[in-house]
């Protein structure tokens, strides 16, 4: 690729990329897939790897995060972020309204009726964002108000956060402040890996969202998938006479606002809006704990002033945090696909919040210790901060004296196999991977989704139909599937059966990063996947690899690079493989041509550090294979070169040359393939 066309896809791409979010996040629209979009961005990624100097400041790449922090500086605030007064009840609401008045009239202005605006409360992490020239300058947390934490490459990974503003009718500098929070459904599907992976859950999406702000990775904060809502906007000259006005703004520069806040005619009209939304807020993608009642009017909040603590022209109605005590009747337990067992507390059923609670997740073994949970108990359940109901503790002045303490089931409630517990885990799993029901159909639950084989038509119900039919009892069965025998079946149609046929047969057309990803090898999600494809480039290298060269590959670690060991070393696993390939599967990396050039480099290992003259390190890589060498990650005693270029680390200099590797410039590599060196201009 010439430098000109590379500058030119890198422009067509920021501007598609850019299209793309502003289109979801704006408009709630799409017009590619999530898959599409990160191909997208992937592609930029490379190309501005290739020709940093035409990576601009805000180009949307940096939505992928890449860069670590040891310590956020700290800033201190220019305008301090003060936090709200808090009230309970009507009453109280009430008498806010009375005060403002009271204060206003003491001013000299005598006023029938306050305009308010409401908003939700936010259930996040607040943050401060300070544009310059119409360009994010910095993203800074709240801290202790008066000083906070430089979080600006963790921000930047937020897609709807804009990197620059829309229009050209802004200040020079302003700060627009907000809220920072995790979705509930972002959440729950991390909760869900965890507890896949044995590893602890999370409490609730607003500690988990401001954790993630302080990771030091910002690619894992991109991979937490946190969003924002602005609702304030701060600097000097600003010129709108009310909050509604500077929120409207805000919302035409390309922040997200949310649509729930209403302009209120007084403090009636507040109190309609709160009992509105005390039910309907559950419905929200995010959590909320209560409603923000401003005064509309910028005067009138100038006059009205700040205590010390707060604005007296704001205040935040809290909803009351919501539980109640019922029976539990019982504990069963859940098996998921990977085994992982999940006790679920059965409820006498009881009306929290908007719904009736029958059953609540206890998370494992240690949390039923922790509670110390006996049958019968009066427990308290909580629906606040988290979404599914949690049983928070045990009324223990009801408890029956004659109760006895649970003890944890030692055989797997779906086949009855011994459960086993692994040092250090908190959850039991079920080993009988093979032909545990749950473990089979979450299996292929797993290798239909849309992320790995995109079988649309087939869903949970009619996996559980075709497993109970002994049709399907692995993903290879799928493709031996044929219409007669699927029309015969109960809720089945010929165009649904047909569906179904047209759909498992398109699957076979899916990347391999996507096949090995529904595979299902523990451990190994989207990303590790392609990781893995990008490395092998096909499934029968991967087999093959040793611990040794899976590691070497860019964040596969040992509990990776084991879990893949393992499913190889399975000759069931292989089997299926087999199946999978004869049916047509995609088992090869395509999109690059891997033909062997030469095999002049054949057992040699590189490592590729810094930035070069002539080619991409992409292109560099492309061609140690093309001549049968080996990129690796890091740097050993067994590497044979470090293919060095500009601003290498001076570390891996010093590591290579403390373990004698030989360093060889670009020219020199590209004498040793046999590429003449190409001077400027040629
Ligand atoms: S306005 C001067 N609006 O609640 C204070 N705050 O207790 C301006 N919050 O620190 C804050 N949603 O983190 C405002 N719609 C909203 C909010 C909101 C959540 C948080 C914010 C603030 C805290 C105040």
């Amino acid at each position: 690729m010439t430098e000109q066309t590379a500058e030119q896809r890198i422009h067509e791409l920021s501007l598609k990329i850019n299209y793309h979010n502003a289109l979801y996040y704006q408009e709630n629209r799409s017009e590619i897939s999530d898959y599409e979009f990160d191909m997208l961005l992937e592609e930029l990624i490379r190309l501005e790897a290739q020709f940093p100097q035409f990576k601009k400041e805000d180009s949307p790449s940096q939505r992928v995060g890449g860069t670590i922090t040891k310590d956020f500086p700290t800033v201190r605030h220019k305008y301090p972020m003060l936090s709200l007064g808090n009230t309970y009840s009507e009453e109280e609401l009430l008498d806010f309204d009375k005060r403002i008045k009271k204060i206003l009239e003491s001013e000299g202005l005598n006023l029938e009726e306050i305009e308010y605006v409401c908003e939700l409360k936010f259930d996040g992490v607040s943050i401060s964002l300070t544009y310059q020239d119409g360009k994010l300058l910095r993203a800074v947390t709240r801290g202790d108000g008066i000083e906070g934490d430089d979080i600006t490459p963790n921000a930047k990974t937020i897609r709807s956060l804009p990197l620059s503003i829309k229009g050209d009718q802004f200040p020079a500098e302003f700060e627009v402040r907000g809220e920072v929070f995790m979705p509930n459904k972002v959440f729950e599907e991390l909760n869900r890996q965890r507890a896949e992976e044995g590893k602890e859950l999370y409490a609730n999406p607003r500690n988990t969202a401001s954790g993630t702000l302080k990771l030091q990775d910002s690619a894992e904060v991109a991979r937490r998938k946190l969003d924002m809502y602005l609702y304030f906007l701060l600097g000097e000259n600003i010129p709108y006479k009310t909050h509604a006005e500077s929120i409207k703004t805000i919302e035409s520069w390309g922040f997200q606002v949310s649509p729930t806040y209403r302009l209120c005619r007084d403090i009636e009209a507040v109190i309609e809006y709160i009992k509105y939304w005390e039910k309907e807020r559950k419905n929200l993608p995010l959590e909320t704990d209560g409603v923000v009642i401003k005064v509309n009017s910028l005067n009138l909040q100038e006059v009205l002033g700040f205590t010390s603590k707060s604005p007296r022209w704001a205040i935040a109605y809290k909803y009351k945090a919501e539980s109640t005590s019922t029976r539990l009747n019982g504990i069963t337990f859940q098996v998921g696909r990977t085994g992982a067992v999940t006790p679920v507390a059965e409820l006498e059923p009881v009306f929290l919040a908007g719904t009736t609670v029958k059953r609540a997740s206890l998370h494992n073994a240690n949390e039923i210790e922790r509670l110390d949970l006996r049958l019968g108990d009066t427990v308290f359940v909580e629906k606040g901060g988290e979404i599914i109901p949690k049983v928070t503790g045990v009324d223990l002045t009801k408890r029956d004296p004659q109760s006895q303490t649970l003890v944890y089931i030692q055989n797997c409630p779906e086949c009855n196999t011994a459960l086993i517990r692994k040092e250090g885990e908190a959850v039991h799993f079920c080993p009988n991977i093979k032909a545990c029901p749950p473990q089979v159909k979450g299996r292929i639950q797993h290798f239909i989704q849309r992320k790995a084989l995109d079988i649309e038509s087939l869903g949970e119900g009619i996996i559980t139909q075709l497993y109970d039919h002994q049709l399907v009892k692995d993903p290879a069965d799928l493709y031996d599937l044929k219409f007669d025998q699927l029309v015969n079946l109960e809720r089945f149609a010929e165009k649904s059966a047909q569906n179904l046929v047209d759909g498992i047969a398109a699957s076979k057309n899916v990347p391999f990063d996507r096949v090995l990803f529904g595979l299902g090898i523990r451990f190994v999600g989207g990303t590790v996947a392609r990781k893995l494809s990008e490395a092998f480039k096909n499934i029968d290298a991967l087999a093959k690899a040793s611990l040794e060269e899976l590691t070497q590959v860019e964040d596969i670690g040992e509990k990776i690079a084991e879990s893949v060991l393992e499913f190889f070393a399975d000759p069931d696993n292989q089997k299926l493989i087999q199946r999978l390939k004869t049916a047509g599967l995609q088992f090869e990396a395509i999109g690059k041509s891997y033909a062997l050039q030469s095999n002049q480099l054949e057992g040699k290992t590189f490592v590729i550090s810094g930035v070069f003259q002539q080619f991409g390190r992409d292109e560099l890589k492309d061609k140690i294979e093309a001549h049968g060498g080996k990129v690796v990650s890091s740097i050993s005693k067994k590497l044979d070169y470090l293919l060095a270029g500009d601003k290498m680390g001076p570390s891996k200099l010093e590591k290579a040359q403390k373990l004698h590797v030989s360093l060889i410039s670009e020219a020199e590599f590209l004498g040793m393939i046999g590429e003449a060196t190409t001077s400027e201009g040629e």
